[in-house]
């Protein structure tokens, strides 16, 4: 009877608890929702101009990244920002805001943002392009640095440049049609003697198409907005079988070429250090440490294998974009060619040392790296939240700078669109595209002084001994287009151009044989 009237006392409780806890709960949930929209709102409101929701998702273009940010950043101003779902894209047009954020506050612009298609799927995971900024990106950066972080660390590889370049001349007088495939054999050449002190052979060569094929994934693979995945990352479990999950599979077979890029070159230095033939290298160095662990040892895998990817596909974009200037502008062609004429003369080729009598070669040469620019985009991802000019840019935003755009901006450049290399001589040059056109920061290029010096070289020669000309076909002169294909690195479609000596002379230049360099640091 007790325990009758007990229980009936706690249930009583229970219901007045209940009757009062419930309405108290849900008033509670209520206000913290405000709460939460009243500050998302208020967040919203202080981002830079330009569109949240479902019309964001329809402003992301699947190609071509840069025209459609061009456009954005001239309807906002020249930091706009997108939002949907909690991402929060900003998107910057000017050289002066890249340089403020991405350079003097580059602790929170210098991480990249997760890449789930590639990053993770297909695994390019810890190369150096998409590697946040912590130990191990910054222990491969100082190894970069050691070998080719300043001009004077590249001057001990001029000699090896000059053999390569002479290599490379000499392929185009054999075949010029495939100009293209030479300069790509150029710079992979270069680099990977520098990286695993590889020495291509003579005609294809397998680690030089090996690079082709990886960085032509590596541009897809990180195209921003062509992946739902990137966005989605629980797409990520979908099983490969399924319609729909064609990216897996995609991601499966980038894998397997990336494991060759990274694992073919590595296996063969330790092969030459097995037999006392390697040539000095990144690699051959480290591997050679008497402290080698395996940490180290996948830690300089790794790094060698950004070197060579990151060397062998960005400079030789620009120069192939160099013969298509050049087919566009004799005048510019003929002027710089009397240039060298009267400087280097006839009976050589131009060299290193010739750099700082040829100023309108240089002006040439910084016209091309702002007409073309191979990475017309770059991208971060902010570690806590920012202010600039009142506008906030919270943590974890993906920030792209259009590097593209800024170099084509009218009110930079008089003309932007023309090929003119007087812009940089003078008494009022326009501003260097030096650094918008390498990166920004500490992620600027690291091959800046390698790509500069071993793409200058191959302009000069170039024009040194060989005249290039649109081709005449029935009569007919053909002008060839600009079309640009890739996302994260582009390059020029296949062209048609004339490429021919300019006289027996510069033939014999061609061909004259060059010592054999086995050593790319000494003289
Ligand atoms: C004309 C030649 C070149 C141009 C125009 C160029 C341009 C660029 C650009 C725009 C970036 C992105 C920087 C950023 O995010 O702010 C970059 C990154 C990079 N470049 Fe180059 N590059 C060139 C040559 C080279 C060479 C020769 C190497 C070889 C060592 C190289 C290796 C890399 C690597 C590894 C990265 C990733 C750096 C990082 O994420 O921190 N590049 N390059």
């Amino acid at each position: 009877m007790i325990n009758c009237e007990l229980q009936g006392f706690v249930t009583s409780l229970r219901t007045v608890d209940l009757q009062i806890v419930a309405p108290l709960l849900v008033f509670a949930t209520s206000l913290a929702i405000c709460f939460h929209e009243l500050y998302t709102w208020y967040r919203a409101r202080r981002l830079p101009p330009g569109v949240s929701g479902l019309r964001c998702i329809f402003e992301i273009p699947s190609e071509k990244v840069w025209l459609k940010m061009l456009r954005f950043n001239q309807q906002y101003g020249n930091i706009a920002s997108g939002s949907f779902f909690g991402y929060n894209i900003i998107v910057i047009g000017s050289a002066k805001i890249a340089e403020d954020l991405l350079e003097k506050r580059s602790t929170n612009y210098s991480d990249r943002p997760r890449s789930v298609m590639c990053g993770e799927l297909s695994g390019w995971g810890k190369i150096m392009l998409l590697s946040n900024y912590n130990d191990w990106f910054r222990a491969h950066r100082k190894w970069f640095a050691q070998d080719i972080g300043s001009y004077a660390s590249v001057a001990k590889l001029h000699r090896m440049i000059e053999f390569e370049a002479r290599r490379y001349l000499q392929c185009v007088l054999e075949d010029s049609e495939r100009n293209q495939a030479h300069i790509r054999k150029y710079f992979t050449s270069i680099i990977l003697r520098l990286s695993h002190g590889y020495v291509t052979q003579a005609g294809d060569d397998p680690l030089v198409d090996l690079a082709h094929v990886a960085n032509s994934q590596l541009s897809m693979a990180t195209a921003p907005g062509l992946y739902y995945v990137d966005f989605v990352p629980l797409m990520k479990y979908i099983p490969s079988w399924l319609p729909g999950a064609g990216f897996k599979r995609k991601a499966k077979k980038y894998a397997v070429v990336l494991r060759d890029l990274v694992e073919i070159p590595h296996n063969y230095v330790k092969s030459q250090l097995a037999a006392g033939t390697a040539l000095p290298s990144l690699s051959s160095r480290i591997m050679s440490r008497p402290d080698l662990t395996e940490e180290l040892e996948d830690s300089v895998k790794w790094a060698t294998a950004s070197m060579y990817q990151g060397g062998a596909d960005t400079a030789n974009s620009v120069s192939y974009a160099f013969y298509l200037a050049m087919t566009l502008s004799p005048r510019v062609m003929r002027k710089a060619q009397q240039e060298l004429d009267s400087v280097v003369g006839a009976s050589r080729l131009p060299t290193f040392a010739d750099r700082p009598s040829l100023p309108y070669m240089e002006a040439l040469f910084t016209e091309l790296l702002r007409w073309y620019t191979p990475g017309p985009t770059t991208i971060r991802c902010t570690r806590v939240d920012d202010e600039y000019n009142g506008y906030l840019i919270p943590a974890g935003s993906y920030v792209f700078v259009n590097i593209w755009g800024i170099l084509r901006d009218e009110r930079t450049y008089s003309d932007p669109l023309e090929f003119k290399p007087e812009r940089f001589l003078g008494d009022k040059p326009e501003p260097h595209p030096g650094n918008a056109c390498f990166g920004f920061g500490r992620r600027k290029c690291p091959g800046y002084f390698l790509g500069h010096s071993s793409a200058w070289l191959m302009c000069a020669q170039s024009l040194a001994v060989f005249d290039i000309t649109k081709c005449v076909e029935n009569g007919v002169e053909i002008t060839p287009e600009h079309n640009i294909v890739g996302e994260t690195i582009v390059h020029l479609a296949p062209f048609q151009c004339s490429i021919k000596p300019r006289s027996a002379e510069a033939e014999r230049l061609i061909r004259q044989e060059f010592p054999h360099t086995t050593d790319g640091r000494t003289e």
